[in-house]
């Protein structure tokens, strides 16, 4: 059976539900949600706001219409940091951020953004107190990753958002990598644009993704157009969540989301985000054992999200995944993994790393399988070193 670790890019399997749902919008709701009064168009309008109802219950959301659907978590990435900022903000980021953070803010910049990067260790962890000092009078967002993709540590949201409260900054995280696998609860901590993907944690399609705007946030579209609301009105509407919904919404994908969302509060989050670190735990105990691995972050878990990064000596990234995939029928990824300043800080630029990113549908016996394949790998990689010395001399 082949083993697939690549659950950071997008998740698999998806839970049978999601297939349900996609079966029975097709099947049975076919319509364009909130365009049209028939019986197909106001079913599939309501696969939408159970799926939006669901990501409610999740993010502990009083209110469903503040969660917005997107194409995925780039699109909502970018709605809000071409919606909040103008020239002559200032923006605070870190070096751990995707290049969906990273591409659109380096746009903002040639606009007159101002933008300043804090730097990550050597681990990828970030200092809350290294964020303060770079806030400056004119900074008017924050933007960190929750969870870095590149090595799974996780940022201290909760002090950064206390902090952000305090100087009256907004504050944008993208959950990419945490969302559905790691508890997140905005009645507790004040994230005012919670981006996130519905395709990797939540177990959703692709295609999916959405973002959380809490109330009183003042943030503008990035695209205007038809909402089968207000209609009468040539100007966009300004209430949730049309305000940013124009266009057909991906009504396929968003049911299949909505089914994996409730498939996640069915087991909690707290599960799996248990399942998920003691995954993690077994790999980084298990591969510091090993001659020739390198293993990037830190070596607890509880640091972690479900991804972890490492490299073969004597090997190149790209070639270890290869082989993973061709001789053991282990999927991961190698390279940057679109977040190039991280690896500065890992000492991994340009080549990158080799990526497992475990999720709910993982097991430990799949981790000792990989393991295994991992000491081949490096053992082989070892004596390829060895004999290009002994050529080289
Ligand atoms: C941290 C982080 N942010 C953003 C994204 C982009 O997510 P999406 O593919 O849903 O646009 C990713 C995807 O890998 C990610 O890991």
């Amino acid at each position: 059976m082949a083993i697939y670790f690549d659950n950071a890019a997008t998740s698999w399997p998806k839970p049978p539900a999601v297939r349900d749902a996609l079966a029975e919008y097709f099947d049975e709701a076919g319509g364009n949600p909130g365009r049209s009064g028939h019986r197909m168009s106001v079913a599939a309008a309501r696969l939408v706001e159970n799926a939006r109802e669901k990501l409610a219950e999740l993010f502990n959301v009083a209110d469903p219409s503040r969660i917005v659907f997107t194409h995925n978590a780039t699109h909502a990435l970018n709605v809000a940091l071409m919606g909040l900022l103008h020239p002559g903000d200032h923006v605070v980021t870190t070096s751990l951020e995707h290049n969906s953070v990273m591409r659109p803010l380096r746009h903002l910049e040639t606009l007159g953004v101002e933008l300043t990067s804090v730097a990550c260790t050597p681990e990828g962890l970030l200092d809350a107190d290294g964020v303060g000092r770079a806030l400056r009078p004119n900074t008017r967002l924050l933007v960190t990753t929750h969870a870095s993709n590149v090595v799974g540590t996780l940022m201290p949201i909760g002090a950064l958002s206390r902090l952000a409260r305090e100087r009256k900054i907004t504050y944008l995280v993208d959950a990419s990598q945490t969302a559905g696998a790691i508890p997140i609860d905005l009645h507790e901590v004040n994230v005012d644009v919670l981006a996130f993907s519905g395709h990797k944690g939540l177990l959703g399609p692709t295609g999916t993704g959405g973002m959380c705007i809490r109330e009183g946030v003042v943030l503008a579209p990035l695209m205007r157009g038809g909402t089968g609301s207000d209609s009468a009105h040539e100007i966009q509407p300004d209430f949730l969540p049309d305000a940013f919904e124009s266009g057909t919404q991906n009504v396929a994908g968003i049911a299949g989301l909505g089914a994996g969302v409730r498939f996640l509060l069915e087991i909690g989050i707290d599960t799996v985000r248990m399942h998920e670190q003691q995954l993690v735990a077994e790999f980084l105990s298990g591969a510091s054992e090993i001659p020739g691995i390198i293993l990037y972050g830190p070596r607890d878990a509880a640091l972690h999200c479900g991804v972890v990064s490492f490299n073969v000596a004597g090997a190149m990234p790209s070639e270890v995944a290869l082989i993973l995939d061709e001789s053991f029928a282990i999927m991961a990824r190698s390279g940057l993994h679109c977040a190039p300043a991280v690896h500065r800080a890992l000492g991994t630029f340009p080549t990158g790393t080799v990526r497992f990113s475990f999720g709910w549908f993982n097991t430990p016996a799949e981790v000792q399988r990989a393991l295994e394949a991992l000491r081949e790998v490096a053992s082989w990689a070892g004596e390829g070193k060895e004999a290009a010395k002994t050529w080289t001399a």
